[in-house]
């Protein structure tokens, strides 16, 4: 057989699992025969880009269900006595799958483009291109060497110190620069904090519903979630207590949670905290767009509460500039500094210093302020466009709540006389109709149960015109009907 096997990280099923996966359909089809030698562990690990323990679980399920035997430094082997259901399905059809993995279309796949309503994508027509490019064009140009070498693995160290300065004026986060990390998005940002601070087996509380990206990153690093629901006060923290205690983490979204939009309350803050403390855990703060707030002034972060520095602090610049910078960064304790700095070293992390010695240049020159204060208003204003052009289409069908904050707005289904309406089946219609809209229900972990909520999560940042958003509006409104 080939080693072409490809996995699928956006697939829901664990890489793991889709190893065992492959192995058994590449059986049944006769891509592999008894006695056959397959990859060392490490060689397969390499090709597939994932860690070596993930192919050893995979190997170690095949060689428990009587798949392969493992005969030491000689190798591991497809069995010469394989269970009777291995050789059973040697169809068309899993000949197939063998070939091409099995792509099921997911929930939330929807792709990296800008398409219409996308959550979560600011304004690209407003981002003051001409600036940012004489910013570019500035550093490209200066013969600068240290764009030429390897950049620090920490981060860029004028942009530690804006984001330190940020974060301590707008979100009253006080911190050193050397707690400041600058990493390449979120999901690297928690691959730091586990690679930093987990251990094998952790579990972790995550918002039900939440971020669903984040969750499916921290299911395949191995993290066992547990849900713990989100009501009007945000994370139900007593709940969490009830049913995992000693969870190593917690992953919340404070200031405006993802997807619902309500904020964490101040006596559910300390709770958490103290729990957190008591427990010895870490609560992982993700404050991704705090920055926009509509009514009244933006809280401050629940890490500016944080007595026993046990919050890990993680910003991004994707919605405040744009997602295609891949800059974000992390604010962690004090005592985990020395730890986080060797992991970035040994690593080797880092993001091109164009970009960070850019951005840092456009917060120094005022650029960054005047960009946020203008995106405020300009968002406050789409969120409402985008509302009232889908009251205006669904009428009864729907409820909308303008968002108090940030880039997206969660529009409810209000069951029919057929029941619940199927909000995944409306979605994936959408999608095919060229929007980037995502069921609310896919970003749930558990079971549904009568509390999910049908819905969709609807980007507004980018609807420029009443127009437009009730073209928009009406289209969806089509995709709904079906
Ligand atoms: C809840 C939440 N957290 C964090 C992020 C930021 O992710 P990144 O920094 O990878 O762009 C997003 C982006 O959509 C988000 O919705």
């Amino acid at each position: 057989m080939a080693w072409n096997m490809e996995i699928d990280r956006r697939e829901e099923l664990p890489i793991y699992l889709q190893i065992c996966e492959r192995f058994k359909s590449a059986i049944a089809a006769g891509h592999l025969r008894p006695g056959d030698r397959v990859p060392a562990l490490r060689g397969l690990a390499t090709q597939l880009n994932t860690a070596r323990g993930t192919v050893e679980l995979a190997y170690s399920i095949l060689v428990n269900e009587g798949y392969l035997h493992m005969r030491g430094a000689a190798g591991t082997f497809v069995s010469s006595s394989l269970p009777p259901s291995a050789t059973a399905a040697r169809s068309r059809k899993s000949r197939d799958r063998a070939l091409a993995p099995a792509q099921p279309p997911r929930a939330d796949d929807i792709g990296n483009d800008a398409k219409p309503l996308r959550p979560g994508l600011p304004a690209l027509d407003a981002f003051p291109r001409k600036v940012w490019s004489r910013l570019v064009a500035y550093r490209a140009r200066s013969g600068d060497v240290a764009a030429l070498t390897y950049p620090e693995p920490a981060g860029y160290g004028p942009l530690r110190e804006h984001i330190a300065t940020y974060v301590g004026l707008s979100r009253g986060v006080e911190c050193s620069p050397e707690q400041v990390f600058v990493t390449n998005g979120y999901r690297a940002t928690l691959e730091l904090i586990l690679r930093g601070l987990a251990r094998p087996g952790d579990s972790a509380w995550f918002e039900e519903p939440g971020y669903l990206l984040a969750r499916n990153f921290l299911i395949e690093a191995g993290l066992r979630l547990v849900p713990v629901r989100v009501d009007d006060e945000g994370l139900d923290v007593e709940r969490g207590v009830a049913l995992a205690p000693d969870a190593r983490f917690a992953f919340v979204t404070p200031s405006h949670q993802s997807p619902l939009g309500v904020t964490l309350s101040l006596a559910r803050r300390m709770k958490l905290l103290d729990w957190a403390n008591r427990a010895g855990s870490w609560i992982v703060e993700d404050d991704y767009d705090s920055e926009f707030r509509y009514v009244g002034r933006p809280l401050p972060a629940l890490k500016s509460l944080d007595r026993d520095d046990r919050v890990i602090y993680c910003g991004t610049f994707s919605k405040v500039l744009f997602p295609g910078l891949r800059l974000s960064y992390v604010v962690v304790p004090e005592r985990a500094v020395a730890r986080f700095g060797q992991l970035t070293r040994s690593t080797n992390a880092g993001s091109p210093y164009l970009l960070q010695a850019a951005v840092a240049d456009f917060i120094a020159q005022g650029h960054f302020a005047r960009h946020l204060k203008r995106m405020r208003a300009l968002y406050d204003e789409r969120r409402t466009l985008l509302a009232d052009a889908l009251v205006q289409a669904f009428g009864a069908r729907l409820s909308v709540e303008l968002p108090a904050g940030g880039m997206h707005l969660v529009a409810i289904f209000n069951a029919g006389r057929d029941g619940p309406v199927d909000d995944l089946a409306v979605a994936a219609r959408a999608r095919e109709a060229g929007f980037a809209v995502i069921g609310l229900s896919a970003w749930y972990l558990g079971k549904r149960t009568k509390r999910t909520l049908s819905g969709l999560v609807l980007g507004f940042a980018n609807v420029g015109t009443a127009a437009e958003a009730s073209r928009l509006a009406r289209m969806l409104r089509r995709a709904f009907d079906g």
